[in-house]
This record gives C-alpha cells, structure tokens and sequence, in this order.
C-alpha cells in the first residue's frame, strides 16, 4: 500500500519536473537565441529585408541623449502601459536632476482601447482637457512631447504611423494612420485648446532620454513591463531606412515581434502557442509573448489548467477561476515567488485569487511561476545580449562599457527577474560590461526631455 502511493507521487512528480523542463533553456540555446536576435537586428535594418523582417527596427529621429543643458516647461502624454497619464514637466538648466513633475492618471477603459480610433482619441483629449483644467492651465501653449508605446512607422520626430497595435489596445481604424494627426484632429473637434505637439516618443526612447540624462552613458532603453521592448543608438550608416551616413540614431528594435517568422518555434511551448491563440492578436509579438507582464501570468494559468486536467493539481478540479483570463498580474506573479514568503503565505495569496490550494499544490505553483519567470528573464538577457555586441562592433571595440536605462513592472516589482536578466547578459556577452539602471518615469519626463531637446536645437537654428 505505502509502496503504491510513494509510486505513484513519484510518477506524478515526474510528469510536473517534464512539464516545466520545457521552460529550461540551456546555455547553447540561449546562445542560439541571441544569434537569431542579431540576424533580425540586422534584417530589420537593411531595406531590403525591412519589409519581412521580424523585429523592425523602428528609426525614431532622436540623434542624440540630453546634455543637461536642456530646460522649459513641456506638456507629456504616456498612453501605452498600464495607465493614461498627463502631466506637466519642469527642466530647469545648469543641474541635472532638476526636473519637477506634475501628473494626473486616468482609466482607459476596456471599451475605449478595443472601441473606435475616434472615441479612443475624443477620450484622451477630454482627459487633456480635464488635466489643464485641473491645473490651470487651459491658456497656456506648452510643447507637448506624446509618449506612444507602440510600432510606429516615423518619417520625423512627430510623424509616426502606427504600425499595428499591441499588449491590449485594439482601436479600430488606427493602423497605418498618423497618430500625431489622430491626436490634432481630436483637439480640433473639441474645439476647446490648441497644443503644439512636437514629438511623439515610443517608451524604450523615453526611458534612455532619461537616464542618459542622468548617466552620459546610457544608450539603451529597456523596458520589461506590460510589453517587452528596447532601443538603441544605432549608427546612421547602418540605417538604411533613413538618407545620411553620419552620426547615429536611437532606432526602436520593436523585439517583441521576434518569432513572427518561425524561427523560435523550437523553444516554444504548447502553452504559448495556447496564450497566442487566446490573445488579441495571434501569431504577432511572439517574444513579447515569453518574456512580458501581460502574459507571463496567462502562461502560467494555462500550465496550471494542464496540470490540473492531468490530475497533478488543485484535486483535478478546475474552477471558474482558474478559467478566468487574467488573474495572474504581474504583482501576484512577484508575490508568489518571494524568497521571504512561507508556503502558508503563497496559499493565502492563491486563496485571495479564488484558487483553493493545499500546501503541495501551493509548491507546485510557486515551482510553476519560477520556471515561466525565469525563462522570460534568460530570453531578455539573450537578446540583450545580441544589442550589446552589436553596439561594441559598431565601434570596432574589443570591449565596451554600456548603461542600459529599465522601467516597467517586471523588473521593478519581480524579486529575481533582473538579477536572472543581468546573470544572462554577463554570460552571453562576455566582452561588453553591461550596467542597469531604473529610470524614474521614463515615459513622461522621456517625453519632455525629447521635446526640449527639439526645443533647444530650434531655438539654435533661429540665431
Ligand atoms: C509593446 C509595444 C512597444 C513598447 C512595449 C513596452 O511591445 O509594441 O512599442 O515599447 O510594448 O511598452
């Protein structure tokens, strides 16, 4: 009798360590993957490849990183994350550091980012309008700087359009149309203010404006939150997209969109073909899909449902709730995998979810998270990776010393993403040391920084 159920527990523990063996990556695999990354890096700048390339390697018309001597007073937008948010930011020259912030963050609700473009639109102009309201403001023409986190397709810093929308938004007629004129044409039908709006900016680009603001050696914005993105300064010559051989350019990578061509379809698993296949938009964003907040949890749940059908989990019963979509947030995913969290506290937080846990089922999740975790960090810190050495043989350098600016959720509130991100880059790309820092609201004083920046170099022009 005690034979059989130790038999049988160690069967069933086998069919778990299978499952989640699926999710290691091993170090040649890894080295593979950031291989793969360097060819679309490469594909996605060369015309003639652009138009099938994978990741697409977006010029951003951004020349050049603040150099502290920038300064005035700017409207931002940052719709693209979590939360719309406007805000109003301050640069004083002569001293890093002094940029004064002040924001308002609004609610764009389910029906207004899946509704029409036009409603999506009217929505942020009325939030605009609340904002200016709110700080007195309605008369006052600042230079507005629009963080956009999404593809755009720009031919200057304040045309872009869309390529296609990402993460949760998908607002009828907006792809292939200027955003810049989306927003313009908002304004006009309000018939309410007037603003001058003099770039739009993905996140990633935000967020390396800011840092190098702080850091001169920040050249690359990082962003592992809702979505999963990077940019770089790319070198001019190397931009086909764009006329001009001198100088460089921050070109936005758009990584997410790594796979979309089959080439990782050896690391991936049934499960994220089954989150694709749920997901607002199939077949697109497959790296996206491995490695950021919106489906690192969806990934997690789909394991669990697995399990659980299989009998290894939760009894073999699956509830309502594990059929809900969404309920592993990025914050229950860092939760559960906290070092300092005793299982009792892992079940509580699988309980306030609605899930009915025992204590084997509640090690079972928290070795679920942490494969699904881990593996999104190792395939960042490979691609990372890939963007390093490119940049180090850009400029012929035997070794290279780089910032890399980070924001989002996954990094900042997971307890082992960055190290495992970090532990990746060092192991992959021995000659590069990489240095990571968190931007503080890249998004919103990226904006500005960038819109002051133009500002300045207009101001130059004029004398
Ligand atoms: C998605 C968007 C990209 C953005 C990223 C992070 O990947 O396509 O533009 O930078 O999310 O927000």
């Amino acid at each position: 009798m005690v034979t059989a159920v130790a038999q049988r527990l160690a069967s069933q523990r086998k069919e778990i360590d299978d499952t989640l063996a699926t999710f290691t990556l091993s170090t040649t695999q890894l080295q593979e993957v950031k291989a793969k990354m360097r060819v679309e890096l490469e594909r996605g700048l060369k015309k003639d490849t652009h138009p099938t390339a994978s990741v697409k390697m977006l010029p951003t018309y951004v020349y050049r990183t603040p150099d502290g001597t920038e300064r005035g007073k700017y409207l931002a937008l940052d719709l693209g994350g979590t939360n719309f948010r406007v805000l109003v930011v301050k640069i004083r020259t002569g001293m890093r550091n002094s940029v004064r912030m002040y924001n308002k963050i609004y609610a764009i609700p389910l029906e207004i980012m899946q509704g029409t473009g036009e409603e999506l639109f009217d929505h942020i102009v009325q939030c605009i309008s609340d904002f200016l309201d709110y700080m007195g403001m309605k008369n006052t023409r600042l230079p507005l700087g629009f963080t956009f986190s999404f593809p755009c397709n720009q031919t200057g810093i304040d045309k872009g359009d869309l390529v296609s929308w990402t993460k949760g938004f998908k607002a009828t007629d907006c792809e292939g149309y200027d955003v810049v004129d989306m927003l313009r044409e908002a304004i006009k039908r309000r018939n309410e203010f007037d603003l001058d709006i003099v770039a739009i900016v993905n996140d990633t680009v935000g967020t390396m404006m800011t840092c190098a603001y702080e850091d001169p050696k920040c050249q690359i914005g990082l962003i592992a939150g809702t979505g999963s993105n990077v940019c770089y300064m790319e070198e001019m010559k190397n931009i086909e997209l764009v006329e001009g051989d001198e100088g460089q350019m921050c070109v936005n990578t758009e990584w997410g969109g790594f796979g979309e061509n089959d080439n990782i379809e050896d690391i991936r698993t049934r499960y994220d073909r089954e989150v694709d296949g749920g997901s607002l938009n199939p077949g697109k964003q497959r790296f996206e899909k491995m490695t950021s907040g919106m489906y690192l949890g969806e990934i997690v749940r789909q394991i669990l449902i697995d399990l659980t059908k299989r009998g290894l989990l939760f009894r073999g019963r699956i509830t309502e709730r594990l059929k809900t979509k969404g309920i592993f947030e990025t914050k229950f995913l860092s939760q559960i995998e906290s070092d300092r969290l005793a299982l009792l506290q892992v079940r509580s937080i699988l309980q306030s979810l609605g899930l009915d846990s025992t204590c084997d089922d509640s090690i079972i999740v928290k070795e679920v998270c942490g494969a699904v975790s881990r593996r999104a960090a190792q395939l960042c810190g490979a691609g990372m990776a890939a963007i390093v050495d490119k940049i180090r043989e850009n400029r012929g350098l035997d070794h290279l010393e780089i910032t890399v600016g980070v924001d989002g959720t996954l990094y900042k509130l997971h307890p082992h993403f960055s190290t495992i991100l970090k532990d990746t880059v060092r192991e992959l790309a021995p000659n590069c040391k990489v240095d990571f820092i968190l931007s503080e609201d890249g998004s919103g004083k990226g904006a500005a920084l960038i819109t002051a920046v133009i500002d300045k170099y207009l101001y130059a022009m004029r004398f």
